[in-house]
């Protein structure tokens, strides 16, 4: 019998099959010349089919949140899948209900239901319809470089050329100006861009929105944090314009940034909306709607269905998250050991040029590269030789932003104190070996 476990397959074998037997468009996100193929992953560390070993600092786009193979999670996932393994949502079944109750518990004293589906995309789009259907508006504004999903719908509230397809675009997405304060178009402040809002509502949309919808730190974008004070104007200018706060905390949530539990907590806004997927279900196909509940009476007076909507086994799996990061204090890490790794990037900075910028929050960080400091150009081929020399050291990292010209550092929550020590030695190994 042709099972996973019959044969060992070769690297040739896998990457050859990929092309052989996998759409195209399934690869035109990879990292490397020589793509890696990976065997298995522990805490914070993968290993490739050869058995080298790699500090994860990508953590598969941040859903690696609590570790690979967390056994929490894993018995979790394992006695609900011996139990039953799903459970359409035509019928009844606790996993969800235990874990919206909880994830509910991490929420301002709303009244807050959850919607959950598989995907962020599909959590987004969830996140547009309702709005949508509770304003009566249509028009949602997003940030030039948001990172939304690649879906027809999503691609639109997207802000990247590159994952637009040329086609049409969704009706009803607009963007406004990214409050950006490295290379953001009005510089570094908040007032301009909020003016910009008002502008955009006043100019491309009817005067009424359906909502603004922003990401506390932009993660494919390019590690862009939100100034301090936007997030609470931008939300006051869309009600003001008849829209709500839609918060995509698909990378920010899970305590990654260390400061708080969600992103936008750290800006002293309550969101009508927030969306959450990746870290939630620590690799287990899971993505959350968490709104108002009167927003999300509004999506009631028809049918909806989604197959794998509730899945008990990511519920099951998303309660462990919970679980495992209260239980050992993962977002304390994030912030201790985020602080470390940032410090490390830092001092990588003051010896080498090439760094333009460092920023982000706990483990949410991103170093950005640049020709030279003065103009800001942006260096992807330096970004791109960084990360393959990362490799070659053993530290896997991503790379991201509109100029590809910044890596992303986003390790699992359960990262130490030696992790930021070998990142901090092999980006400067990386950087020197470069120069010569
Ligand atoms: C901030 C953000 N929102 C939405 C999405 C879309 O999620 P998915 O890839 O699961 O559709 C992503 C995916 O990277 C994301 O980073």
């Amino acid at each position: 019998m042709d099972t996973l476990s019959a044969r060992e397959w070769s690297y040739d074998e896998i990457a050859g099959g990929r092309q052989k037997y996998l759409a195209p468009s399934l690869a035109t996100f990879t990292a490397y010349a020589r793509p890696l193929a990976l065997g298995r992953g522990e805490g914070q560390y993968v290993w490739d089919i050869d058995g080298k070993r790699y500090l994860d600092c990508l953590a598969q786009n941040l859903c690696i949140s609590v570790g690979y193979a967390n056994p929490m999670v894993n018995e979790a996932v394992a006695t609900q899948m011996a139990a039953i393994q799903h459970v359409t949502t035509m019928y009844c079944h606790e996993a969800p209900i235990a874990f919206a109750e909880r994830l509910i518990g991490k929420f301002p004293a709303e009244d807050y239901v959850v919607h959950f589906v598989n995907s962020g995309a599909e959590a987004i789009d969830i996140a547009t319809l309702v709005a949508r259907l509770y304003t009566g508006n249509h028009d949602i504004l997003t940030l030039r470089s948001a990172y939304h999903g690649m879906h027809f719908g999503t691609m639109s509230a997207t802000g990247l050329a590159l994952c637009h397809q040329p086609l049409p675009s969704s009706p009803g997405y607009v963007q406004v100006a990214n409050p950006d304060q490295y290379r953001g178009i009005f510089g570094a402040g908040v007032e301009p861009y909020v003016q910009e809002i008002v502008n955009t509502i006043d100019t491309a949309t009817s005067g009424q929105i359906a909502a603004i919808m922003i990401e506390p730190i932009q993660g494919y974008g390019g590690v862009v944090p939100m100034p301090e004070g936007y997030m609470q104007k931008a939300a006051e200018a869309a009600r003001q314009a008849g829209g709500l706060l839609i918060v995509d905390e698909v990378q920010t949530g899970f305590g990654r940034t260390g400061k708080a539990f969600w992103g936008f907590e750290a800006h002293g806004v309550t969101p009508d909306i927030v969306v959450m997927s990746k870290g939630i279900g620590n690799g287990f196909p899971l993505a959350a709607t968490v709104m108002r509940r009167e927003i999300a009476e509004s999506m009631a007076h028809r049918k909806f269905f989604n197959t794998y909507g509730s899945n008990p086994m990511a519920c099951a799996a998303g309660l462990a998250v919970l679980n495992v990061l209260e239980a050992d204090r993962l977002q304390d890490n994030a912030a201790r050991v985020g602080a470390m790794f940032e410090a490390g990037m830092r001092r990588v900075a003051d010896k080498h040029e090439a760094i333009g910028d460092v920023r982000g929050s706990g483990l949410m960080l991103g170093i950005e590269f640049v020709s030279d400091r003065g103009s800001k150009t942006p260096d992807d081929a330096k970004a791109d030789a960084v990360q393959e020399g990362l490799r070659e050291r053993g530290v896997i990292v991503g790379r991201s932003g509109r100029f590809k010209n910044v890596l992303r550092i986003n390790p699992p929550l359960c990262v130490t104190e030696g992790d930021a020590g070998l990142m901090e030695q092999a980006l400067d190994e990386t950087l020197t070996s470069l120069a010569r």
